[in-house]
């Protein structure tokens, strides 16, 4: 069975062809333009994946060797993300839905980030995947493709916006995380402190809002030339607190849901420390940790094509009326 996915729910135009479970092909394209504005702006977002998606969907198509003709699924993201981002890829999905006469399927983005360690690990069900993201911090209990259940959540930011947020505080570029990442390197991490948030409601949630105002009250602290000094310690330390912040909140929940087998995935789970720093908590706790592979981390369309094809083999298709969503309420 061949699935074509597609991916716009933000700032990346995405395309992969799977076979079989297999991918053949994940062709992604990052949109350089927002770094010059801090962050994602909308509307140059739609714009570009409407310049962009028959080009990157044709590249995968060429790139697996197949024809377009021998697909028998379109799976398309249909939410949650930037409603005019998210409606390029699903127009164009049904467009080639009609063309082809084969089905679309409409899959949620968050479907993508959970199951995106499966495309080239073998995970166990059931297990506990920790969602980081731009726009999701999440600890969800996945006990098969079409059962899991949400256990935690961020009650403001998400650790990929506290990055973001603090690469703009810092004077660096969109995306922030790889920024941050990179510039943290050479830096010392115990040098500045930045507190864990509790969140009184609910001590599973996350909060990363006050990390990011603590983070700007530090820098006004320095003049321009001393803050250049300080940036790799800075960097290092917020860094550090982020991921800190992460691991406490994975581990709190565990002692309470145990599962063997650990998933981090999205975005931030390309960041090379939260890697290194995660085996501890592997040990400590003895379960297994698993990350995607780095391509599979940040936004890409082979996660959507492989949740499309789980669907595809239990007959859950869609109708060409799908709207796009924004968030997962709005589901
Ligand atoms: O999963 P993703 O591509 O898009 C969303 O679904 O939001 O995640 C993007 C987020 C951005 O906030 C970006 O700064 C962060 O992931 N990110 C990282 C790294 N690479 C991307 N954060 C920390 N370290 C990284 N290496
Ligand atoms: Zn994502």
């Amino acid at each position: 069975m061949i699935i074509l996915g597609i991916e716009t729910s933000c700032d990346e135009t995405s395309a992969s062809v799977l076979k079989d479970g297999i991918i053949l092909s994940n062709v992604v394209n990052t949109q350089l333009i927002h770094s010059e504005y801090g962050g994602v702006v909308p509307s140059l977002a739609s714009k570009n994946h409407e310049k962009l998606i028959n080009h990157i969907v044709n590249k995968a198509i060429s790139d697996s060797k197949i024809k377009l003709s021998d697909i028998d699924a379109i799976a398309v993201t249909q939410g949650p993300g930037l409603i005019g981002s998210l409606m390029v890829g699903l127009n164009y999905a049904k467009g080639l839905s009609v063309g082809l006469g084969k089905p679309i399927i409409g899959i949620s983005h968050l479907e993508g980030h959970l199951f995106s360690g499966l495309i080239d690990n073998n995970i166990k069900f059931p297990y506990t995947c920790l969602l980081v993201s731009g726009g999701h911090t999440q600890i969800w209990q996945v006990k098969s493709f079409n059962n899991y259940k949400i256990l935690s959540t961020t009650v403001d930011d998400a650790a990929g916006e506290a990055f973001d947020k603090g690469a703009r505080i810092l004077g660096l570029k969109y995306p922030g995380g790889p920024e941050i990442e990179k510039t943290a390197i050479n830096g010392d991490k115990n040098k500045y402190k930045f507190t864990i948030p509790r969140v009184k409601s609910n001590p599973f949630n996350f909060s990363f809002s006050g990390m990011k105002t603590a983070l700007l009250y530090l820098t006004d602290e320095f003049s321009k030339n001393d803050l250049k000094v300080e940036l790799s310690n800075i960097a290092a330390s917020y860094q550090e607190s982020i991921i800190n912040t992460l691991l406490y909140k994975l581990s709190d929940v565990l002692d309470f849901y145990k599962t063997d087998n650990v998933l981090i995935a999205g975005g931030v789970s390309a960041n090379k420390r939260f890697r290194i720093k995660s085996n501890k908590l592997e040990k400590d706790k003895n379960i297994k940790i698993h990350f995607p592979d780095f391509k599979y981390c940040t936004d890409n369309a082979a996660m959507i094509a492989m949740v499309g094809y789980k669907k595809m083999l239990i007959n859950d298709i869609s109708n060409l009326d799908i709207l796009p969503f924004s968030s997962i309420e709005h589901a």
